[in-house]
């Protein structure tokens, strides 16, 4: 039992289900804040000795600095981007995050977009219910053959291998680029190492999966888009900063390239007038990437553990700094 340990909840949205019952049943003191308002009184945020945080709201060097009995941050996701890792460090306050148990759950909502874009799934369903379907035209909505095709992972690690494996089963051939080698992808499912130029210029789907930092912020812009066939489909899963948006608006308008499905967006969401929402050779969900029960379930169950086990001063199951 964790002895009435004050944990700051951060989060703009009701957290999921299980996470308020599981951090009390340890014992746990809660105090909520929703980082769109203001931040507890100051006498409160020096008393925080864990943080969980819900969402993707920056958690800076400031925050931590308010808080000096602080030492755990807990995080539900794998990705943590908004969380400043290297002030952690310094200050020697571990970060928990939650890799692996998503790995399934990203790797079938990229498949999703892959198919929902190339073979018009979005387009055909509202077609199929509006007014306008009075003949069926065998001519109509052809799409892009999915089997068969070359697949380009843009980082291929435990997310990435779990779209190559999928890909196997659609008959794709796997190409990927990577910080490093993926000697077991390469092994294990037949993928090829080559340069982003290389696999933007010969892919028929580009599917992003690298974590979000400085090497990836902005890495498909106008030069990288410019690049791929004009069949071809981008699929993001990542994070929205990946891509820039504005040189996707323009190449997807000019039909530069087939389609894009997108999972996540910068911001997010996109203001709701901007103009990528009204083209329909794009397919974009809500950050969908890992939000199936029994996956959210694991998240909750881990980013959990990691807390209380950072609270007890225990190693962290998950532990990313
Ligand atoms: C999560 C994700 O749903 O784990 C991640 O990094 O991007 C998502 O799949 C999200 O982080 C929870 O907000």
């Amino acid at each position: 039992m964790a002895d009435e340990y004050k944990v700051l909840l951060r989060s703009e949205v009701e957290p999921y289900r299980l996470i308020v019952p599981l951090i009390r049943e340890a014992g746990c003191q809660i105090v909520r804040w929703n980082p769109l308002e203001d931040a507890p009184p100051a006498e409160v945020l020096k008393s925080v000795e864990g943080v969980y945080n819900f969402g993707h709201f920056p958690f800076t060097y400031g925050h931590m600095d308010s808080m000096p009995s602080l030492r755990v941050v807990s995080n539900f996701g794998v990705g943590v981007d908004h969380i400043d890792l290297e002030a952690a460090q310094l200050r020697g306050i571990p970060v928990g995050n939650t890799p692996k148990l998503l790995d399934g759950a990203t790797a079938d909502i990229t498949f999703a977009l892959l198919l929902a874009t190339a073979r018009n799934v979005v387009r055909g369903d509202h077609y199929a219910r509006s007014p306008e379907f009075t003949q069926y035209d065998p001519s109509f909505m052809l799409g892009q053959e999915v089997h068969g095709a070359i697949l380009g992972i843009v980082g291929l690690g435990s997310i990435g291998y779990e779209v190559a494996r999928r890909a196997r089963a659609f008959d794709m051939r796997v190409i990927y680029h990577n910080r490093t080698r993926n000697m077991r992808a390469e092994n294990d499912l037949g993928a090829t190492y080559v340069e982003l130029d290389e696999l933007l210029a010969t892919s028929d789907f580009v599917a992003l999966n690298a974590p979000l930092t400085q090497e990836t912020r902005g890495m498909i812009g106008r030069r990288e888009l410019a690049l791929m066939k004009k069949t071809a489909v981008l699929v993001n899963a990542a994070r929205g900063a990946v891509v820039d948006h504005d040189a996707l608006f323009e190449c997807l308008s000019r039909k530069d390239i087939y389609a894009a499905g997108l999972d996540v967006t910068d911001p997010e969401p996109l203001p709701r007038d901007h103009p990528l929402l009204d083209l329909d050779n794009l397919v974009v969900v809500p950050h969908l990437g890992s939000a199936t029960v029994q996956t959210r379930d694991a998240m909750a169950r881990r980013s959990v553990e990691n807390l209380i086990a950072g609270l007890q001063r225990q190693p962290l199951p998950s532990r990313i700094v």
